[in-house]
């Protein structure tokens, strides 16, 4: 039976039965003014006196079933809504390479309107940011969040974010502090983006960690996932060559992102484009992309825009080299470059501006070969 009619049933019963007490009760008093000492009707007035205390038992008993009922009827439900989404929530495994969990499932947590707003800002942040942006106007460049972290930043190899609620806050070398999720998300909103930071208090910031946070639901602490952030490609024995990868460039990628590597817009919609690569518009260079091993990473898992890590168009070589010829090119100037990496050891092997601890000169720093470099630091 349905249980909000078989509820409604069982208190109207009480009700009835509870109103027939009461107007019982005023009956018994009557009875027992005129029993006086009529023996028998004393004796009728008593049997009744314990019917009353049996009914009232009785009443108090039913209540208490009915609220103990209703609390486990409310438990099982919530358990089951609580099994409904565990069982399609990705599992971890450090084997397989992590899922990010399906965005519907975002609408049933509490937090759902500030998680979609924070994945909002990650996939449109020009509409938020931009030009004519509707939280701060020309605050940053010509790109998305999420022209570097891919899908939002759910997609596996594609920049994502699956590590971010499971390893921070965390002492980051480049800066030499530890860093909290606001902080790592300004680092990239200062270069990637080549933009202002946003107040760690904002709704916006909120959005973005409450996102992040949603994304990295299952992933245990200090885990990171098989696929998290960028693939590295093996080294190349060569230094990587700007100008094999200008031919790249050409027939592989030119065709979405322009000739002069401004970008496009997409068409149906205006809004929607390809990303410029270069130029004042793009990254500047103390961004993760200025890393040569990071780009090549990028372009070979996720470019020509399509393809998979797992199905990659790229060579090694064409991706080392595309990079090369992409990083090769005029783009804002590095923000950071006297206060970055306080302890000059800890510079990547591809970090390409000394001074630093070997003697490799910068060139090799920027475009390798990297080997010997790498073999350096595994020395000592
Ligand atoms: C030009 C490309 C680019 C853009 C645009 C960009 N990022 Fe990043 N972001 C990167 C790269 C590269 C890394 C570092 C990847 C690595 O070191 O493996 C990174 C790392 C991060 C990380 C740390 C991830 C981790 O697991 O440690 C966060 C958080 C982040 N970005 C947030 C943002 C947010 C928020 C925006 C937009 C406001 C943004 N990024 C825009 C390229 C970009
Ligand atoms: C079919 C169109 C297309 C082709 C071809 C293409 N890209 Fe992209 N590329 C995109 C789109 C779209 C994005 C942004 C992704 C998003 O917003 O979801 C992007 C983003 C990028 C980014 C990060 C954002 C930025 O502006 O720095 C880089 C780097 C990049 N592409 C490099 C390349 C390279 C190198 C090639 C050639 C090997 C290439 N792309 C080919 C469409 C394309």
């Amino acid at each position: 039976m349905d249980s909000l009619y078989l509820y409604s049933v069982v208190w109207l019963t009480l009700a009835a039965v509870v109103a027939g007490l009461i107007v019982m009760s005023s009956n018994l008093d009557v009875f027992i003014a005129v029993s006086g000492s009529n023996e028998s009707l004393k004796r009728q007035v008593s049997h009744l006196n314990w019917l009353r205390k049996i009914l009232w038992f009785g009443i108090l008993l039913l209540i208490t079933i009915s609220v103990v009922t209703a609390i486990r009827m409310l438990n099982e439900r919530n358990r089951a809504s609580e099994a409904i989404r565990a069982a399609v929530w990705p599992v971890y495994n450090p084997e397989t390479v992590w899922k990010a969990p399906n965005v519907s499932l975002a609408e049933t947590d509490d937090n759902a309107v500030l998680i979609a707003y924070g994945r909002d800002l990650i996939a449109r942040t020009q509409d938020y940011f931009g030009t004519s942006g509707l939280v701060r106007p020309d605050a940053i460049n010509g790109l998305n969040c999420q022209s570097c972290h891919l899908d939002a930043g759910s997609r596996p190899f594609g920049n994502n974010y699956f590590a971010v609620a499971s390893t921070y806050p965390q002492l980051r070398p480049r800066s030499g502090s530890i860093e909290t999720i606001p902080k790592r998300v300004n680092d990239c909103f200062q270069r990637s983006l080549n933009g202002q930071p946003i107040d760690s208090t904002s709704r916006e910031m909120k959005a973005i960690i409450a996102y992040m946070r949603w994304l990295g639901t299952g992933v245990p602490k200090d885990a990171k996932p098989r696929g998290t952030g960028l693939p590295e490609v093996p080294f190349l024995d060569r230094p990587a060559s700007p100008d094999l990868g200008r031919e790249v460039y050409v027939s592989k990628c030119s065709s979405c992102h322009g000739a002069d590597g401004q970008g496009l817009p997409m068409p149906p919609e205006g809004t929607r484009f390809y990303p410029p690569l270069w130029g004042e518009r793009s990254y500047n260079q103390g961004a993760g992309l200025f890393r040569l091993s990071r780009l090549a990473g990028y372009v070979k898992a996720n470019m020509p825009f399509g393809v998979t890590y797992d199905n990659p168009q790229l060579t090694n070589e064409e991706a080392w080299d595309v990079a090369a010829y992409i990083n090769s090119q005029p783009r804002p100037g590095h923000p950071f470059l006297g206060t970055d990496w306080p302890d000059i050891a800890k510079k990547p092997y591809d970090h390409p501006f000394g001074p630093y601890r070997d003697s490799f000169p910068e060139v090799q720093h920027k475009y390798g070969p990297f080997k010997p470099i790498v073999a350096f630091y595994k020395k000592k």
